[in-house]
C-alpha cells in the first residue's frame, strides 16, 4: 500500500438529526459511543455536571408514556447544563387538537434548540425533521425505531465483551411490535454480530427473512450457545387480545426463569430495555442474577443521551466533558 492510499482516520460526519439507526455509518456510532464513554462518569455522577450546553434549551416532547427514556432525557440534558422544558400530549395544546408541526412551530417561536420526540406515530420524527431546522431526536416513534435505546444497549454489551465482531445475540419475545427489536437488529449487525430472534409465531414480522437475522423457535435449543440474551417486553398496549398468549403460558414457553438461565453459559450476558413485566419475560431469579444488566443500561442510558444530545448541538468530542463546573 502506498503513502497515497494509506487509511486516514476522518472525523465522521456531522450529526443534523437521530432518527434511525440506518442513518448512523459505523463511524458515526464509534463516535457517539466514544464520547457516551467521556460523558460516563458525569452521568454516573462521580463527575460534577459540565456547562457544555449552558444556555441551549431542550424540549422533551412526549407525546406517549415513557418514565425511564423521559427521566434519562432529562438528566442528560441537566448533566450539559441544557435548560429543559418538558411537554406532554396531556395538558397541552395537542390535546386540544393542535398538530405536531403547530406545536413545533410554537417550540421554534419559543427558542427552543433540540426535540426530543416520542410518539405512537411511527414516522412522525422524520416528518418533523424535514420540517424543522433544529435538531429532531427520536426518542421512540410506533413500532418503527428506538435509536438511543439501542445506542445504550451496544454501549452497554461493549462495556462486557470489547469486541462484538461474531457475538451471538439472541432476541427474544415480542419483535412485532417492537421498535428496540428493528433498532437493536440494525446497530448489532453493523457492529458485526450475528443475531437470532425468537418469537411467538404471531409475534414475528412477516417481512423478517428482509433483516439480515436467523429466526429459530427453539429457544432451549440455542441458549447454552448465546453470548447474550436479549429479551423484550410484552408490548399488552399493542396488541389485540388474539395476539396474546395467557401469562402463565408465555413465561413458561419464552420467558427467562431457572431452568434457563441454569442453561445459559456462565458469561452470557442478559439485557432488556424495560420496564419489565417481573415473572412474565423475566423472572425475579432472572433480575437478580449477576448476568443480567437491566440496571447498567438505565444508567448508561443517561451517558449515551448526553453523547447525542452533545453531537446534535455542540463541537468536536475532545471539548465534551472538559470544562467541569466546581
Ligand atoms: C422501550 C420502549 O418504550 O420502546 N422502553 C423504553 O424505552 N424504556 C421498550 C418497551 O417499552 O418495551
Amino acid at each position: 500500500m502506498t503513502a497515497a492510499t494509506a487509511p486516514t482516520v476522518s472525523a465522521p460526519a456531522p450529526l443534523t438529526d437521530l432518527v434511525a439507526i440506518r442513518d448512523l455509518d459505523r463511524a458515526q456510532v464509534d463516535d457517539l459511543l466514544a464520547v457516551a464513554a467521556e460523558l460516563l462518569p458525569i452521568a454516573r455522577r462521580e463527575r460534577a455536571t459540565v456547562p457544555t450546553l449552558r444556555g441551549r434549551i431542550v424540549c422533551n416532547l412526549f407525546l406517549e408514556d415513557s418514565t425511564r427514556t423521559r427521566l434519562s432525557f432529562d438528566l442528560a440534558a441537566k448533566r450539559l447544563s441544557a435548560d429543559v422544558v418538558a411537554f406532554t400530549a396531556e395538558g397541552s395544546s395537542v390535546s386540544k387538537g393542535e398538530s405536531l408541526l403547530d406545536t413545533a412551530q410554537t417550540l421554534m417561536a419559543l427558542g427552543v434548540d433540540l426535540v426530543v420526540l416520542r410518539t405512537s406515530s411511527a414516522g412522525a420524527p422524520v416528518q418533523l425533521a424535514r420540517q424543522l431546522d433544529i435538531p429532531v431526536l427520536n426518542a421512540g416513534d410506533g413500532w418503527h425505531q428506538h435509536p438511543t435505546q439501542a445506542l445504550l444497549d451496544a454501549f452497554t454489551l461493549l462495556q462486557h465483551r470489547p469486541i462484538l465482531e461474531g457475538a451471538r445475540i439472541l432476541i427474544v419475545g415480542d419483535v412485532l411490535h417492537s421498535r428496540v427489536a428493528r433498532s437493536d437488529v440494525e446497530l448489532f449487525r453493523l457492529l458485526g454480530a450475528d443475531v437470532t430472534l425468537v418469537a411467538p409465531p404471531t409475534l414475528l414480522p412477516t417481512d423478517v427473512s428482509a433483516w439480515g437475522v436467523t429466526t429459530t423457535a427453539d429457544l432451549d435449543g440455542v441458549l447454552p450457545d448465546l453470548d447474550v440474551v436479549y429479551v423484550l417486553r410484552l408490548q399488552k398496549e399493542r396488541m389485540h387480545r388474539a395476539f396474546l398468549p395467557p401469562t402463565g403460558e408465555y413465561a413458561a414457553t419464552w420467558g427467562i426463569g431457572p431452568a434457563r438461565l441454569a442453561s445459559m453459559r456462565p458469561d452470557a450476558l442478559l439485557m432488556h430495555p424495560g420496564p419489565v413485566n417481573r415473572g412474565v419475560e423475566l423472572s425475579s431469579a432472572a433480575l437478580e442474577d449477576p448476568r443480567c444488566l437491566v440496571q447498567e443500561q438505565v444508567t448508561n442510558g443517561i451517558a449515551v443521551r448526553m453523547a447525542c444530545l452533545y453531537r446534535l448541538l455542540a463541537g468536536p468530542r475532545s471539548e465534551a466533558a472538559r470544562e467541569v463546573t466546581v
